[in-house]
């Protein structure tokens, strides 16, 4: 199977909608590298991002996800999983980054986000007192960034991760 050479891929897109279990996935299959942002300012941190932003506050989490990310600028066959925030809530230093990558936005329906956050306790609130609202808020707000940044979109409450890795893997075949 002829693999796509493209240097990276980067995935956008609100929290819950999937971008982790797809990056995964598209890594296995690529045979590339996943890197989260999340789990190397948890890494780079020694604790949680909860724990981070309970400690420390949003300014400093985001803060040092600016830093994660110039740290992927040479990064090469990897397929990176962002936070929901990343391109959104910073300056404008992911550019550089996306510029150079596929850029591709993962969706999901409000409806379905709801249920798959509920039982999550790992994700703060990120500016709203009570948690629909935080993410109907937020999710609204977003959309059309994610939209401008993103080349494709998918969405994981209409096609299963593995439709949307093949679709990725076709695509990138054809670019
Ligand atoms: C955030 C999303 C989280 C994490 C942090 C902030 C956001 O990542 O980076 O809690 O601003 O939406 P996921 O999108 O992987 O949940």
């Amino acid at each position: 199977m002829k693999k796509p050479t493209n240097k990276r891929i980067v995935l956008i897109g609100f929290r819950g909608c999937g971008k982790s279990t797809i990056a995964k996935q598209l890594a296995e299959m690529l045979e590339w590298n996943y890197v989260s942002t999340d789990r190397l300012i948890e890494e780079k941190k020694g604790m949680s991002i909860s724990r981070i932003v309970e400690e420390n506050g949003w300014n400093y989490f985001r803060k040092l996800e600016s830093e994660v990310i110039n740290e992927l600028q040479a990064s090469k066959r990897s397929v990176i999983d962002t936070g929901g925030g990343v391109a959104i809530e910073h300056g404008r230093e992911i550019d550089k980054l996306l510029d150079s990558s596929i850029v591709i936005w993962i969706d999901a329906s409000l409806a379905d986000i709801v249920q798959r956050l509920r039982n999550d306790a790992n994700r703060p609130l990120l500016n709203q007192g009570n948690f629909i609202e935080d993410i109907e808020f937020n999710y609204k707000k977003r959309q059309p960034h994610y939209q401008n940044l993103a080349a494709y979109r998918f969405n994981t409450s209409v096609e299963s991760a593995e439709e949307i890795c093949n679709k990725i893997i076709s695509e990138m075949r054809s670019a």
